[in-house]
């Protein structure tokens, strides 16, 4: 059997774990894996440039490096690529055709996919044109529907706590407002679970509209009780009643760059309560660095269902962890579902009951 292996979307702590775990997996099974770079722009390049062919060498000592030895492309679409003409003004084609053709080319019978929610889609989509694929989930958002648990999410969710930590000492000698924006698109995951392990005294996630004045009414709590700092945890997709996502970049034919709305707080915030406020954006250190232990056990035993299943013929799966088992669903199920923070979450609730104030009354 020949593997094809890509990891597409933002880069995530664990991707070269799985690669390795597919590698060696489907190695001793006696199985030929070949990496392609960049997600699917490798299958765009002639020759062997844009492939990486992967053995027992390859993949030596990579479980705990992150980011990903293959390359990945954010938001890259191979059904609707964008490049540039003579002139300088984008184009968008469909390469989807020219990817199939080369895969056929390759002698390749099936891909194992690294990715998330873009990936997924894209996968269900190369799936009905006749490529067979299984995604392995992978994300620092953990906002894929149909797992328990994405790789990546948990090593992006320490070092953020990590960094909330750090945030009471020097609010706390300064006696100030600190307002720290953290990743997680669409999805709360990553500030609600830093801002509640980092003690934070203020989570805004996307799942719940924020009224500011009632942050300001929680901040000013504090110092007339004798807390005189906080620390505030804004999740990117945070958003207040009546307002819309706070986006930093819109790029033609791509999804927008969220990004902002943690100083928009802290200004709001100094502005109504005249306390010194500072803020922060926490950014891609969130996504880099080496995958912690639970990460890169994730990853790996990801990277093993996936050729397992692939060794079964079992295609147009998502493998899926649902503690205790690995298990796998179709793509097209995947694509379905949503992975977002529900207000009956027991985090939510834990929060609540220590006073934590999500901006909603
Ligand atoms: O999906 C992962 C993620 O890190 C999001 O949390 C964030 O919104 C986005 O990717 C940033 O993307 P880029 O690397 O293109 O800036």
């Amino acid at each position: 059997m020949h593997l094809l292996i890509n990891t597409g979307g933002g880069d995530a702590p664990g991707l070269n774990a799985c690669i390795r775990a597919v590698t060696l997996s489907a190695v001793r099974r006696g199985f030929r894996v070949t990496g392609i770079r960049r997600g699917y722009s490798g299958l765009l390049e002639s020759g062997e440039r844009g492939l990486l062919s992967l053995d027992r060498d390859t993949v030596r000592g990579i479980a705990d490096r992150g980011g990903t030895i293959l390359g990945t492309v954010s938001r890259g679409q191979p059904f609707e690529y964008l490049s540039t003409d003579g002139q300088g003004r984008s184009v968008v084609t469909d390469m989807s055709d020219r990817i199939m053709t080369r895969y056929r080319e390759l002698g390749a019978d099936g891909l194992i996919a690294l990715g998330g929610d873009g990936s997924l889609r894209i996968a269900a989509r190369f799936q009905e044109k006749g490529m067979r694929v299984i995604l392995v989930p992978k994300t620092i958002d953990n906002d894929l529907g149909g797992t328990e648990a994405t790789f990546g999410f948990d090593s992006a969710m320490s070092f953020a706590t990590d960094a909330v930590c750090r945030l009471h000492s020097t609010a706390e000698a300064h006696g100030r407002v600190m307002v720290i924006e953290l990743m997680g698109r669409y999805a709360g995951w990553l500030a609600l679970q830093a801002g509640l392990a980092g003690a934070a005294h203020v989570i805004l996630i996307p799942e719940i509209d924020f009224d500011i004045d009632l942050v300001c009414d929680s901040v000013r709590h504090r110092y007339e009780t004798n807390r005189p700092f906080a620390v505030v945890v804004v999740a990117e997709g945070a958003k207040q009643k009546g307002s819309d996502f706070v986006v930093t970049r819109r790029d033609a034919g791509k999804e927008p760059t969220l990004g902002g709305v943690g100083a928009l707080v802290a200004a709001r915030i100094q502005e109504r309560t005249g306390l010194e406020t500072r803020h922060l954006v926490l950014g891609h250190l969130q996504r880099g660095g080496s995958p912690t232990a639970a990460d890169r056990l994730l990853a790996l035993r990801y990277g093993g269902e996936a050729v397992r299943l692939a060794a079964r013929g079992q295609w147009g799966r998502m493998v899926s962890w649902q503690p205790p088992r690995m298990t796998s669903l179709s793509l097209n199920d995947a694509v379905k579902q949503r992975h977002v923070v529900g207000l009956e979450d027991d985090a939510v609730r834990t929060a609540r009951d220590f006073g934590i104030c999500f901006g909603d009354g």
